[in-house]
């Protein structure tokens, strides 16, 4: 069972500002919700009740948003409004979050590698609050993923096909067709150009890890933008065969980028007025 939920969410959010200029990228809203709360709503639907958030200077919004608002909450009790606090207040009810911070941007794989004090020695799961994810039809990706996970006991990477000329802004993979929907990994490369481009696979901000990444982490070399980057450590995995990818069931919104946060706010509000 994957028990732990790491949010790395230290990064500035620059293609936002001035927005971000003093609130987390995180907390920016999809209609009325953060992005970072449809995160942490699909880690719970999950199973998953331990919330881990690399943190960093100007983030403290995001604590607040996941703890009680006394002032707030005295002011309109027993008013109409109340139960728009309903469906926050059930979800922090349902979870803990832990918090750390990253003192410097030095890439994913340094942020997931801080959080190795809040996850310890057990298999946790990633998610990038900027790919805001919805399956209409069923399970949210994670659920899908940790349901790979039980199979397969061994990281996993969510994927997704982009067009070739946009393989550049994602890490991408190849491998073994094991099923429609799943890949045994054996080559991964973070944003390569589309003439170096291994498949059209690209991986989006969902993972499931298992500990022994906190160690290869330490292992790997700075990469692309003299960073240290997830893709590079998990390829050490990947050369024996312990990375899946899965070709995720339902939608992903790049809400990292103007178009992308426009078009998911268009989904969830036509979702919105159509829902029963
Ligand atoms: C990160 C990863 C990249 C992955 C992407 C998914 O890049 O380094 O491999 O494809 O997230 O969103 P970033 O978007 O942080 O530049």
């Amino acid at each position: 069972m994957i028990t732990k939920c790491l949010f790395p969410a230290a990064g500035y959010g620059t293609r936002f500002l001035p927005a971000t200029k003093a609130m987390p990228k995180e907390m920016l809203p999809v209609m009325t919700k953060p992005l970072i709360q449809y995160g942490v709503e699909e880690a719970v639907e999950a199973g998953i009740d331990v919330m881990a958030v690399i943190t960093g200077r100007g983030k403290r919004a995001i604590e607040d948003h996941f703890d009680i608002s006394y002032e707030l909450e005295h002011q309109i009790k027993g008013t109409s409004k109340e139960h728009l606090l309903d469906e926050i207040r059930e979800l922090i009810g349902k979870c803990t979050f832990t918090y750390t911070r990253q003192i410097e941007m030095k890439g994913l794989g340094d942020a997931i590698h801080k959080g190795r004090v809040l996850i310890g020695s057990e298999p946790f799961a990633v998610v990038l609050a900027d790919d805001l994810c919805h399956n209409p039809d069923g399970d949210g990706v994670l659920k899908q993923m940790a349901k790979v996970y039980e199979k397969y006991r061994c990281s996993i990477v969510a994927v997704q096909e982009v067009p070739m000329e946009e393989t550049s802004k994602y890490g991408v993979i190849a491998g073994k067709t094991i099923d429609d929907d799943l890949f045994m990994v054996d080559t991964m490369i973070e944003k390569p150009d589309p003439a170096e481009a291994p498949s059209n696979l690209a991986i989006i901000g969902r993972y499931i890890l298992t500990p022994d990444i906190f160690e290869l982490i330490e292992r790997t070399e700075p990469g692309k933008g003299g960073e240290i980057q997830i893709t590079d450590a998990l390829m050490a995995q990947a050369k024996k065969g312990m990375v899946m990818a899965y070709k995720f069931k339902g939608r992903r919104f790049d809400c990292g980028s103007i178009d992308g946060f426009v078009e998911a706010t268009n989904y969830f509000y036509t979702l919105g007025q159509t829902a029963p």
